[in-house]
């Protein structure tokens, strides 16, 4: 197929792209190159740029969309801005690419742009969730809303029930969940999902929104102090300097690694599906935050501290974790990587590469500054 990837020369789309070619797909990426995910670079890894049709620009602009659109069967739409603390107070930024940007793609499918389009793949995220699925003894299946500012303050971290105001414990969350984002990121996550689904019924095209979890693995940015906590703790330690951990620690993440994520993309872009659907994509597996920050403290040798803070940012979430029987069911998918050999992995990569200022104390700084990051 003739495959566009918007986005495709970030982390996610650099590993679809090889993937894709491997199997004969044709590809075209559509890229800004983002400096705060590139730092200044603006080419495809080396490997791809001979391979792949580039078509530099803006997603919220036209005439590079309309170019990058021609003659494709499939459009995978990766690109985004991703930092969901950045998102709460860059709030314009994140609408222009995230839902202008999904706007210009929509007004040019349905004019027609794409004659031979097939399938749409979005990149859809468990930030549509907010706090997702929990158990009450009490009263079964809950969804909480997001904790309340108050609540941290006293650091009363764990969602309650929101029947009973009891507690209630972090399940797998389904697809099915309630859609309830914490975050402006997440908001636009859910508006870029639900436009892909309806556009496709318009268009008589199959689409996919595949809900990633937390994706990690080499390739990474690692200059983006927005996202990612695996490459700010690896920058942190490998310098010795004190990792900082929000809330108490214990707050949980589903570390999805990249070569399941691809996996299960590829599925969703070759798999004989039609209609539409929302797919969870993640691990099935809980790791904490704190487990996280001891694994690779230890890697570089335990030259960190390491201080469980109490303060929080708004816009985080407590736990995620996917309930993944709709991935299994409809794209055959089965994650094959656990968190250990999947960390081992990505450390041995960021090895490589030489520590600089990433501006993580700065993003903390900027979100203080606003209110957004307490205690
Ligand atoms: N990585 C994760 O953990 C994760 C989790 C859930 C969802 N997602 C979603 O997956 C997708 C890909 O994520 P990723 O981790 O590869 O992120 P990334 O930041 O590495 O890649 C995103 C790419 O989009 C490009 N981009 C940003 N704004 C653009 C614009 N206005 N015009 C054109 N290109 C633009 C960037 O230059 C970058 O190459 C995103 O939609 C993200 O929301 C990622």
């Amino acid at each position: 197929m003739n495959i566009l990837i918007t986005g495709g020369a970030g982390f996610i789309g650099t590993h679809l792209s090889r993937q894709l070619l491997g199997r004969g797909h044709r590809i075209t990426v559509l890229d800004n190159f983002l400096p705060q995910v590139h730092g200044g670079k603006q080419q495809l890894a080396a490997e791809l740029a001979p391979h792949v049709r580039l078509v530099p620009g803006d997603v919220a602009d036209e005439t590079a969309m309309r170019a990058a659109l021609d003659d494709v069967e499939c459009v995978v739409h990766l690109a985004a801005e991703t930092g969901t603390g950045q998102s709460m107070y860059q709030v314009t930024r994140y609408g222009h690419t995230n839902l202008m940007g999904t706007s210009v793609l929509f007004d040019l499918l349905v004019g027609g742009a794409a004659g031979k389009l097939e399938r749409i793949v979005v990149a859809s995220s468990r930030a549509i969730y907010g706090e997702g699925a929990y158990h009450c003894e009490k009263h079964g299946p809950v969804y909480p809303p997001s904790r309340s500012t108050a609540e941290k303050e006293r650091s009363l971290f764990d969602p309650l029930c929101p029947v009973c105001r009891g507690t209630c414990v972090s399940v797998p969350t389904p697809e099915s969940a309630p859609l309830s984002p914490s975050s402006w990121y997440g908001l636009t996550k859910q508006v870029q999902e639900q436009m892909t689904l309806m556009f496709a019924q318009v268009l008589g095209v199959s689409a996919v929104a595949l809900r990633y979890q937390n994706v990690y693995g080499p390739g990474q940015s690692l200059s983006n102090p927005y996202t990612g906590i695996l490459a700010v703790f690896s920058s942190l330690a490998r310098e010795g300097k004190p990792i900082r951990i929000f809330e108490d620690g214990k707050e949980s993440r589903d570390f999805v690694f990249i070569d399941d994520v691809v996996q299960a993309t590829g599925a969703a872009i070759e798999s004989p599906l039609a209609g539409c659907h929302s797919v969870n994509v993640g691990s099935g597996q809980r790791t904490t935050v704190l487990q996280v920050a001891e694994g690779i403290n230890a890697f570089y040798g335990g030259l960190s501290s390491i201080a469980v803070t109490g303060a929080f940012r708004e816009g985080d979430i407590r736990h995620g974790l996917a309930d993944l029987t709709q991935a299994s069911r409809l794209l055959s998918y089965k994650p094959q990587w656990q968190f250990a050999d999947g960390l081992a992995r990505f450390l041995a990569w960021a090895s490589d590469w030489s520590p600089s200022d990433t501006g993580y104390e700065g993003s903390l700084a900027e979100m203080r500054e606003r209110g957004l990051l307490r205690g």
